[in-house]
């Protein structure tokens, strides 16, 4: 047995499933409807699960017989070729995992957490109905666990009237059934008991319209504890394959106010913040930030972290976004290896600073495929200190 030739094979197995799985993030951070990335998908499957018996037998113990004896001179250059890409893929792979083992918490910003374990609270595991209850019952998921994140990030352009000022993030609910409504109203009563200033939430309320009305229930809850900026909302990309006009409108009668495509400023204490909510490339954006006053701070609500770089180009100091759910299955030392993103899972979930931009990426707290391991659900309490506070503090 030539063990090396064997070692090279399962590098380049590796390298292929990371190019595989390059194209399906690509792929699914564009605007494009669920019948074609479920078609992705499935090539994506096949090729990835095909390889690994295609490598073991048809190079490795049979056929080129690389791992008993055979010669890669008699390995074709057409796949000499995709062999050296792979390895191109295995650079991307093991650069992923620096990035997951070693990215530090962004300057100016302190976390911490605390698990909410919503079966014990209940009393059972809420799961409902539906076509994907087996995956929602799936030993060991942690879909019924949910992160409550403290997040407090230190601005240099926080006006200082703005300075304590609690922001309560929620993102990507997903309302669909296999996930039963007893699990968010647990979320949505802790987060209503932070008591925060605004609550905002960043897009995919559901994935079957007919939960329209658990709007009311969960959301509902948050403009009853009176925040003093009330409740902001943007739709994602799931909440864009239905008929948009009756979500907004059920979160409007639960007391939210849509912000897509538009820019609002909010006053405190004779400092300005403006904020805005960006849909793109799916619904309504990008904002108008001509309409904020010059010297406001920025604060940008979007769907997915891939509008980091136009966030940027539009002076926003800070942006929170949803959308890539973690990964919903982020694996020990490798971490996510799947998000719809152009950027895959550069962003998929957790704080991160593009500059001048700092950036809050929610796990959110469900899915389609409610699955998740490694990637508990999310709900998030921001406050925002200016650097006098800092400075102070730190003094
Ligand atoms: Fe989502």
């Amino acid at each position: 047995m030539n063990w090396l030739n064997a070692a090279l094979l399962f590098a380049i197995y590796a390298g292929h499933c990371e190019l595989m799985a390059w194209w399906c993030n690509r792929t699914h951070g564009l605007t494009l409807r669920h019948r074609t990335t479920t078609k992705i998908r499935a090539v994506h499957d096949l090729i990835v699960l095909g390889a690994a018996p295609g490598l073991l037998f048809g190079f490795g113990l049979f056929g080129y017989r690389l791992m008993r004896g055979g010669e890669w001179a008699a390995v074709p250059w057409g796949w000499k070729a995709y062999f050296g890409l792979c390895g191109v893929g295995v650079v991307s792979l093991l650069l992923c995992i620096a990035r997951h083992l070693f990215r530090p918490l962004p300057a100016g910003a302190k976390r911490s957490s605390r698990r909410i374990d919503v079966t014990a609270d209940l009393g059972f595991k809420p799961i409902g109905a539906g076509k994907r209850r087996a995956q929602a019952a799936l030993p060991g998921n942690a879909q019924y666990t949910i992160e409550a994140v403290e997040l407090e990030l230190t601005l240099p352009a926080l006006p200082p009237g703005w300075d304590g000022v609690t922001i309560g993030h929620v993102s990507d609910t997903h309302f669909q059934g296999e996930v039963a409504l007893p699990f968010f109203e647990r979320a949505f009563e802790e987060m209503a008991a932070w008591n925060c200033d605004l609550y905002v939430f960043t897009g995919d309320l559901l994935d079957r319209p007919r939960r329209i009305d658990w709007v009311e229930p969960t959301f509902g809850l948050l403009p009853k504890t009176n925040p003093e900026f009330g409740c902001r909302f943007i739709l994602g990309n799931h909440d864009w394959h239905y008929r948009v006009a009756p979500l907004r409108a059920a979160m409007a009668a639960a007391g939210w106010e849509d912000l897509s495509g538009r820019v609002e400023t909010l006053r405190r204490g004779g400092d300005s913040l403006a904020i805005a909510g960006d849909e793109s490339p799916w619904l309504n954006g990008p904002p108008d930030w001509s309409a904020a006053p010059p010297e406001a701070f920025r604060l940008l609500l979007a769907h997915t972290p891939d509008l980091f770089r136009r966030a940027k180009a539009n002076a926003v100091d800070l942006m929170l976004a949803g959308h890539n759910h973690g990964g919903q299955i982020a694996f020990p030392l490798i971490g996510p290896i799947y998000a719809p993103s152009k950027h895959g899972v550069r962003h998929a979930g957790g704080t991160y600073r593009e500059g001048s931009l700092l950036m809050h990426v929610s796990r959110g707290l469900s899915g389609k495929t409610p699955v998740r391991y490694g990637a508990m659900p999310e709900i998030t309490r921001i406050t925002l200190r200016n650097d006098s506070r800092a400075l102070e503090e730190d003094g």
